[in-house]
């Protein structure tokens, strides 16, 4: 994620590569990011945070504690954090460096790869305007941004940021029954990218509500509801929603 994020602002123009510096624990990742996209490496947390005045913290949950940790020491109020962590509280880093530092949380998602995320972000109150602008222009550079109140920034996770998850879960069912229907595998591959596009296209106006969609779709006793009758059986709806709260949960776990 940090590659793609690093990749979205250098596109942007906003900072000169010579100005963006990396830390990875992994030296050669470091190195690899470093080579990729022409910045710089520091050999410390320490050393970036003494270079750099916005900070993204883009590692995993689990290695948060260690991280601000290795940061507190060389903390000031004037240094603005962006989040990128699922479940990690703004009140979390605040406390954990003990310094009213600014933080920007945001939730990006894997298409942020193909200039196509689509992130949220929350901020606490002393973030400046024109910072929080700023953060907001360098993910319009990779994709959509929606600003959300942090309250909603765990469930979020369940409707951008892993729901890339379920949506090629169900892509790899339909191929996997197109091909043992005969289809071949890049055909089908292609008639379903097609479809989720569309399909996307047509949620996005105004006029028509998901429920018009589907019933645009079905045939009074045609092929589509049975299709559709069998996902009702398999409660669809309801085992979408279950899924969705238990990474929710997840989230406010990884948050404890
Ligand atoms: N992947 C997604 O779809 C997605 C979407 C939205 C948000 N996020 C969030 O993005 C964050 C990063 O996810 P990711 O998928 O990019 O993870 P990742 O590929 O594991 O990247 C994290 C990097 O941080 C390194 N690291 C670990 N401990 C470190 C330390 N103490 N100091 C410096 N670097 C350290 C890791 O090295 P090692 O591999 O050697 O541990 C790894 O290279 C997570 O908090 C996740 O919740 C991810």
């Amino acid at each position: 994620m940090a590659g793609a994020i690093i990749n979205g602002i250098v596109a942007t123009g906003t900072f000169p590569a010579q100005q963006i510096y990396v830390f990875d624990i992994n030296p050669e990742k470091c190195e690899a990011l470093k080579q990729k996209a022409g910045i710089q490496a520091a050999d410390s947390i320490r050393q970036l945070i003494e270079k750099c005045n916005i900070v993204f913290l883009a590692v995993k949950p689990q290695n948060f504690a260690e991280v601000l940790t290795a940061v507190k020491p060389a903390v000031n109020e004037k240094i603005l954090f962006v989040s990128i962590a699922a479940g990690i509280s703004t009140q979390y880093i605040v406390r954990s460096l003990d310094c009213g530092c600014p933080v920007i949380r945001t939730m990006p998602n894997t298409p942020l790869l193909i200039g196509k995320g689509a992130t949220a972000l929350s901020r606490t109150a002393n973030v400046a305007d024109e910072d929080f602008q700023l953060v907001l222009s360098l993910f319009s550079a990779c994709g959509t941004v929606t600003v959300l109140d942090e309250s909603q920034m765990n469930a979020v996770i369940s409707v951008n940021s892993s729901s890339p998850a379920y949506i090629y879960l169900f892509a790899k069912a339909m191929l996997d029954s197109a091909v043992k229907q005969g289809i071949a595998a890049d055909t089908a591959l292609q008639l379903i990218c097609q479809t989720l596009e569309g399909s996307a296209e047509m949620l996005r106006q105004p006029e028509l509500t998901p429920d018009d969609l589907i019933k645009m779709v079905s045939s009074p006793g045609g092929t589509t509801l049975k299709a559709l009758d069998v996902f009702y059986e398999h409660h669809f709806e309801q085992t979408v929603d279950e899924a969705m709260r238990a990474c929710t949960k997840r989230a406010e776990e990884l948050g404890k």
